[in-house]
């Protein structure tokens, strides 16, 4: 998602350095945005002269100590409390007082992010969605200690990336994962227990209600193990049954098959067009 997010920020016209922890992660990244570029050009919802400036705007590294010059830190690393903590306690040290943290965090609780940092007030969530150069929303997600100030800069800079802001309470999931991942789990069910086949659990969602992809294909894009680790740490909010992660999405992420970016998930992405995976239930 960080490359989604730097994407969305350069494009809106704002100077964008993307750091992550090693090159060809970085150049994962720079490929992934020039062909989101390429795509929202061919699809004439960006000029070609946007997308160039928007790819000067973007510079990356590996380097922690270049974030130090910028006014927000956008965080989007895998959803691990003690990792999370770990990377502001580090920039907080060198970013200035006046910087405001953000948490892309999907489940995490923002205020125990933000005590993690002597800047409390200044630390807010900022939860997008997948694919991010596409999907119009941002939860905006206030902790105990998030300051008015931090809270309309936030709002302030969502609409500035041309997207629309809601407000969740901090409570693990906020409003769309809370509600969402019960659905994404109780499909895996639904597949594990034979009720349909991936197809037809798919197809049925897609012609049924009208959403525009189904729930497997769906857990694909989002990523089998980050669905996982959302589903254990809501589990762990809320005890109930409903946010437990099934056996089979278990098994699939301890298979290796973690979705669109692992080349297979519930869908096998080698093949042209993708395929349920021949999987042995
Ligand atoms: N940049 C990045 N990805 C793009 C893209 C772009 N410019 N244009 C398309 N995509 C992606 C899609 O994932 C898919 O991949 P593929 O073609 O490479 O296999 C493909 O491109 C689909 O392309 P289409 O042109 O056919 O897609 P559409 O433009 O018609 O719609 C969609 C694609 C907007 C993703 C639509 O299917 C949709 O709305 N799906 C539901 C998405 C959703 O529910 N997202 C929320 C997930 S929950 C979440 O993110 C929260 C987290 O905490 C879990």
């Amino acid at each position: 998602m960080g490359s989604g997010i730097a994407q969305a920020a350069a494009v809106a016209g704002f100077a964008v350095v993307v750091r992550d922890v090693s090159e060809p992660a970085l150049r994962r990244g720079e490929a992934a945005v020039r062909s989101s570029l390429d795509r929202l050009v061919a699809k004439e919802k960006l000029g070609t002269a946007a997308r160039e400036t928007a790819l000067t705007r973007l510079s990356w590294t590996s380097e922690l100590a270049t974030l130090a010059d910028c006014g927000l830190v956008i965080e989007a690393i895998p959803e691990d409390t003690a990792l999370k903590r770990a990377l502001w306690q580090e920039l907080d040290g060198r970013c200035p007082p006046a910087t405001i943290f953000a948490s892309n965090t999907s489940s995490l609780s923002i205020t125990e992010l933000a005590a993690a940092t002597g800047r409390p007030d200044r630390f807010i969530g900022l939860h997008f969605f997948n694919p991010v150069p596409l999907m119009p929303l941002v939860e905006v997600v206030r902790g105990l200690t998030t300051s008015a100030e931090t809270f309309d800069a936030a709002l302030a800079f969502v609409r500035r990336l041309g997207k629309e802001p809601i407000v969740a309470r901090d409570r693990s999931g906020f409003i769309v994962n809370r509600l969402l991942v019960p659905y994404l789990l109780d499909a895996v069910r639904a597949l594990e227990e034979g009720t349909g086949s991936v197809a037809d659990i798919d197809r049925g969602m897609q012609l049924g209600c009208g959403h525009p992809m189904g729930p497997l294909m769906l857990l694909d894009l989002v990523g089998l193990d980050t669905t996982l680790s959302i589903g254990e740490i809501l589990f762990q909010e809320y005890r109930e049954a409903r946010f437990a992660p099934p056996g089979l999405l278990r098994r699939m992420v301890a298979a290796g098959f973690h979705g669109r970016k692992s080349g297979r998930g519930f869908y096998d992405y080698t093949a042209e067009p993708p395929r349920p995976s021949d999987l042995t239930l």
